[in-house]
């Protein structure tokens, strides 16, 4: 069950479930909440899986604190749940969580925005820079953004970085819905209100898809956005493209084929009766329980290790030629 296609590796993801489920010999059942009425389509979609006889369902939850009644529903039925990419939240039934480490992907795009400052701002500290989170009903919109502060507020306080709106709140951050016009219409505002005389050198964005949003604003009011740095994950193609052409800065790579295998891996182990491989039982608190994890590892992407990166990958490699 995948939420609505808000970035590339959800549309990604659900091909590579349906070969793979069927490679090993699942009988698989992929998907989508659609884009409007989410939430309940997703609530329903879960529902149906369980009363059509689902053994395991992995869940990329649209609301991660919606679920509560659908998963005890499933637990009474005996049906495994794995969370994947994000972490369900208050309900006890939730076996298991398999996701790129979220806290890393956000200390990566704080280091990454002090990087490219340093690099291409030319001038020294104090840098005026602004912050975007994801959205407010994903569970990882407010773990990216801790990663990140632990890294940027630091550099806050000694006056190295200046949030120049004043917006250094997670709520005042959040973009509803992880919807690039809501971030592109936020930054509107703020290069109207606070940047029309003042240069801007940097934006902290949660992901590829906002950061484009980002840009497309800033370049928009006039601002050289080669002299800007704006973070990103999830390496798009559009980004890739954009980190290449010297525009976007950074973004993050989080392979999908390869959380997707495993994810299949403990699909198979929970069918032999055996325990799912998990690397990590203290991060992932989810109000009820702590959930036993199964965290990849994140790798940091900007034009100077774009091809190395990406060389193993058919569409992304050939990009960085
Ligand atoms: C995923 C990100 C993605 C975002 C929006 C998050 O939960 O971890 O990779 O950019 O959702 O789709």
């Amino acid at each position: 069950a995948l939420p609505d296609k808000t970035s590339e590796n959800w549309v990604l993801a659900g091909g590579l479930f349906e070969d793979g489920l069927e490679a090993a010999g699942f009988k698989g059942d992929v998907q989508y909440a659609p884009a409007s009425n989410t939430v309940a389509e997703q609530q329903n979609q879960i529902s149906a899986m369980v009363t059509n006889g689902a053994k395991v369902i992995v869940i990329g939850a649209k609301d991660g604190k919606q679920l509560g009644t659908q998963l005890q529903q499933a637990a009474d039925a005996g049906v495994k749940i794995i969370a994947y990419d994000r972490l369900i939240e208050n309900t006890e039934n939730v076996d298991y969580y398999v996701a790129f480490d979220n806290f890393k992907v956000g200390q990566l795009q704080g280091e990454a925005l002090l990087e490219g400052l340093e690099a291409r701002s030319g001038h020294a500290a104090p840098w005026n820079i602004e912050l975007f989170s994801g959205s407010p009903d994903d569970a990882n919109s407010a773990v990216f953004f801790d990663g990140a502060m632990e890294v940027l507020q630091p550099k806050i306080d000694d006056g190295t970085l200046v949030v120049a709106s004043g917006q250094t709140d997670i709520a005042q951050t959040a973009t509803q819905g992880w919807e690039a016009e809501n971030a592109q219409s936020r930054m509107d505002s703020i290069l109207t209100s606070t940047y029309s005389s003042a240069e801007i050198d940097g934006v902290l964005s949660p992901n590829d898809n906002l950061a484009r949003a980002i840009i497309t604003s800033a370049k928009q009011a006039g601002k050289d956005i080669t002299k800007i740095t704006v973070t990103g994950q999830d390496s798009e193609v559009e980004s890739v493209k954009s980190i290449m052409a010297g525009e976007q800065y950074s973004t993050i790579f989080k392979d999908t084929v390869a959380l997707v295998d495993e994810t299949l891996a403990m699909i198979t182990a929970l069918q032999k009766g055996e325990e799912p491989t998990v690397n990590d039982t203290e991060s992932y608190d989810n109000g009820v329980k702590i959930v036993p994890a199964n965290l990849l590892v994140p790798v940091i992407v900007t034009k100077e290790n774009a091809a190395e990166a990406y060389a193993d990958d058919p569409t992304l490699g050939p990009l960085t030629k």
